[in-house]
């Protein structure tokens, strides 16, 4: 036996299968190559009677041209298959239009938080965001919370752990209100300032229905001239109407926060019991929306600005009070749950 009859062999099996014109022949090229008794079988059949060292070569040779003929059996009788696609049926409307894949959409929290940024937008405020990770510095001291001042209890921080860094300990914290970007936009900008700073707060809080140890806020601020308590209770009064509707009612009452002087808090009748007295608003029938107050001096001068020249005030939307008010969520661990039940209510 020699190589070029194994190498005409193969040449001649797969010219004919690319000539074949059916399955049929394909199959009967099949058993006339391959099958028991067909001519590269025969052919194989012999190689174990050859010398040791021919058997290697011719041997290796000739499993690889029955290995093409294969090769080539298989790619033929693929491309017959697509061949004898039936166009009729196989139609395909190219016009028609797609299926349309899931679509997701934005989380309740988020689209309530575009619809407040907006509403200040209108009113000629701009949007600023800062890091989660504060400083002491801006997120109390600047803000007139001196070392031991008893009103740092109330933001129950979580401090970073310095240990191995020359930080000293309680100098970084997670951010425990939006309030610590005062500092940094004032710092940074001529008065006057109309801002909004939507971002994650973090406080360590039992997790309950009305309380998260991470939530979002949107402060926000003016700074300018001649600026008063009753442009801050107008512009409070005007954005909860925007936002809640026309015909919500709203109250304020006095509070303390060590960044404003006087501090007030703001409620809207409970939307959930309509002002009759129900679990989220504690049977007041009233619900804690919004605290604000007029910039304290202190503040201001720590911020390179002139109290003598200027005044402002400031507030912050607690916005998971406002998805749970306006779309009557009774519990706050709903709104960061994934389970889409819930969420493709929105
Ligand atoms: N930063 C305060 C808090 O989250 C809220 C606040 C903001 C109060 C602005 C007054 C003015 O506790």
């Amino acid at each position: 036996m020699d190589i070029k009859k194994i190498q005409n062999l193969k040449n001649q099996a797969i010219s004919s299968i690319l000539e074949a014109k059916s399955d049929e022949e394909l199959e009967e090229l099949r058993v006339a190559y391959l099958g028991r008794k067909g001519e590269m079988t025969q052919l194989l059949k012999e190689i174990p009677s050859l010398s040791k060292s021919e058997r290697k070569e011719i041997g290796g040779i000739a499993n690889d041209a029955k290995k093409a003929i294969e090769q080539a059996l298989v790619d033929a009788q693929r491309a017959e298959k697509t061949r004898k696609i039936d166009i009729d049926k196989e139609w395909i409307d190219v016009t028609a239009p797609g299926i349309q894949p899931p679509l997701g959409h934005f989380h309740p929290l988020t689209q309530i938080l575009d619809e407040i940024t907006d509403i200040f937008k209108q009113i000629g405020y701009q949007v600023a965001e800062g890091p989660e990770i504060e400083t002491d510095y801006y997120n109390f001291e600047a803000l007139n919370f001196l070392k031991d001042h008893p009103a740092r209890d109330t933001q129950m921080t979580l401090y970073l752990d310095t240990k191995g860094t020359k930080i000293p300990p309680g100098e970084i914290l997670l951010r425990t209100h939006t309030s610590a970007m005062q500092g940094r936009v004032m710092e940074k900008t001529e008065p006057p300032i109309r801002a909004v700073v939507p971002g994650k707060c973090y406080r360590y809080e039992q997790v309950d229905a009305s309380h998260g140890f991470e939530f979002w806020q949107v402060e926000g601020f003016a700074i300018d001239k001649n600026i008063t308590f009753t442009d801050l209770l107008g512009t409070i009064d005007y954005v909860l109407k925007q936002l809640m509707g026309e015909k919500t009612k709203i109250k304020f009452a006095c509070t303390f926060f060590p960044f404003v002087e006087p501090g007030v808090d703001t409620y809207i009748e409970c939307t959930l019991c309509q002002g009759k007295g129900c679990a989220f608003c504690k049977k007041i029938g009233w619900s804690e929306i919004l605290p604000a107050g007029m910039i304290h001096p202190n503040v201001l001068k720590a911020c390179k600005i002139d109290p003598q020249k200027y005044t402002g005030f400031a507030f912050a939307i607690g916005l998971s009070r406002v998805v749970s008010l306006k779309y009557n969520i009774h519990d706050l661990r709903l709104l960061v749950t994934p389970d889409l039940r819930i969420l493709n209510q929105f």
